[in-house]
């Protein structure tokens, strides 16, 4: 019915070289093994999205770990194998000195019992293979092998649901496999400004009326949260999720308020402006989301939100003290003299990225959010130009002290009483002096 596909030209068009020749690298490969290549999933999505994702994943109709290795040999590349998924991860160095990586696994021939006395059909692999897959978006394939190359592979209308925008499971038992893909529907639908097709949101209701949400392990839920908050719009997702039920159905604390929402937004805002900003170092959203998440809630609930999440015991830790750091240092804040930066440094240099981020958030002070904003532009990188060797060349002996004297020249460099390594080298000097 449908009109075959080519996507050579659009390969062509979009690919950078090196990855343009990698796939004609395995589809000949394959031929020569005489064994079916595909690259699958979210980098054809992205291809036909017009959305950059060099992730490539192939799947070979044959033995892929033999495959990932020939493949491996001719990249000059090793290969890390997963006997048991019949998986492999190729990790080379590209012509830029580059590490990547290439997923390769293997398409299982299925053979299906048919009713009655019909004969057992095998059905392709690659087709059981994309059928197994989450949303019809991610189950497209291209072939690479057998004078196909470029051939799009759609059994299940993911053209058309992009066309439409729509978010759409393959089967109805798909949530009831794998209830994570209940927040992975809600994630793509943000990201890609898509709508959960009517079914598919029954299916959600249904399997979150079956509680299979509120069943599903600590770090599976943690990890499909974190890649929510590593999104562009988590807000969204977030908003989406209390309207399924779904943060409720993970605990009943995360449920969103009104006040709650405003934060939330507000901790949006922050992390897309320091991303515009700096690229190192990069925060864990993931904090700081769940900071605003948690707001509301007395220590004893935040405590079983975290076990609920499968905390590790040093996460759990870090996260209840940097939400005590983050109370005590907000309220003092305000009083830092304009002019006493080394003040300013000293309250925020030994909180983690996360916590200041969440105060920034939180504060309702321009004057706050100017000083923590200075901070981050300039004080934290400062360091001094004399070191501990110049002091001694000053003719001191090495001690403590040197450490306390140090980090007074520094503070006065952040005060700018002092600008330069001769300015830095006399108060220094003066200080020592004075100690003897
Ligand atoms: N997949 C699935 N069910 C899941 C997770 C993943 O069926 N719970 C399938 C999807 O079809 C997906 C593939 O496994 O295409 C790889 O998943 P992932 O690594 O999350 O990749 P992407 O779909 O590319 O997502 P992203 O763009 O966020 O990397």
């Amino acid at each position: 019915k449908t009109k075959e596909r080519n996507v050579l030209p659009l390969l062509k068009e979009r690919l950078p070289k090196h990855h343009f020749e990698l796939l004609t690298m395995a589809g000949e490969l394959g031929n020569k093994l005489n064994v079916a290549v595909y690259v699958v999933g979210g980098f054809v999505r992205d291809l036909l999205l017009g959305r950059k994702n060099l992730d490539l994943d192939l799947v070979v109709e044959g033995d892929g770990i033999a495959f990932a290795k020939k493949l491996a040999h001719r990249l000059g590349g090793r290969v890390r194998q997963h006997t048991k998924f019949k998986t492999a991860i190729i990790i080379y160095t590209n012509a830029a000195g580059e590490e990547e990586r290439l997923d390769v696994a293997t398409a299982r021939l299925e053979y299906y019992e048919q009713p009655a006395s019909l004969p057992t059909v095998e059905l392709s692999s690659i087709k059981m293979d994309l059928y197994r897959r989450d949303f019809t978006i991610n189950a497209l394939a291209i072939q690479l092998s057998h004078d196909k190359f470029g051939k799009l592979i759609d059994f299940f209308g993911a053209q058309k649901d992009i066309r439409d925008k729509l978010i759409r499971v393959l089967h109805s038992l798909s949530f009831v496999e794998d209830p994570t893909r209940i927040l992975r529907a809600i994630r793509f639908e943000t990201r890609f400004e898509f709508t959960i097709g009517p079914q598919t949101t029954k299916l959600i209701k249904n399997a979150l009326q079956l509680k299979l949400v509120t069943k599903l392990s600590g770090s599976r839920v943690l990890h499909e949260l974190q890649a929510i908050f590593n999104e562009v719009s988590p807000y969204q997702s977030l908003a989406r999720m209390q309207e399924f039920g779904a943060l409720e159905a993970i605990h009943p604390a995360l449920t969103l308020s009104p006040t709650k929402s405003k934060i939330l937004k507000e901790v949006e805002k922050v992390v897309e402006w320091y991303r515009m900003l700096y690229t190192q170092p990069s925060p864990e959203p993931w904090v700081i989301y769940l900071l605003g998440l948690t707001s509301a809630s007395k220590a004893e609930e935040v405590e079983e939100v975290l076990e609920r999440l499968h905390f590790t015991p040093k996460q759990y830790n870090d996260f209840m003290s940097l939400r005590e750091t983050v109370k005590t240092v907000a309220n003092t804040l305000g009083k830092v003299r304009p002019d006493a930066y080394s003040h300013l440094y000293n309250l925020l240099v030994s909180i983690p990225l996360e916590g200041v981020l969440y105060m920034m958030a939180r504060t309702k002070s321009e004057t706050i959010k100017k000083n923590i904003s200075h901070f981050l532009a300039y004080l934290r990188t400062t360091t001094l130009d004399i070191t501990g060797a110049d002091l001694q060349l000053l003719g001191f002996a090495p001690g403590p002290i040197f450490g306390e004297v140090l980090r007074k020249t520094l503070w006065a460099k952040l005060d700018e009483k002092v600008k330069t390594r001769q300015e830095q080298l006399d108060f220094a000097y003066r200080m020592l002096k004075a100690r003897q």
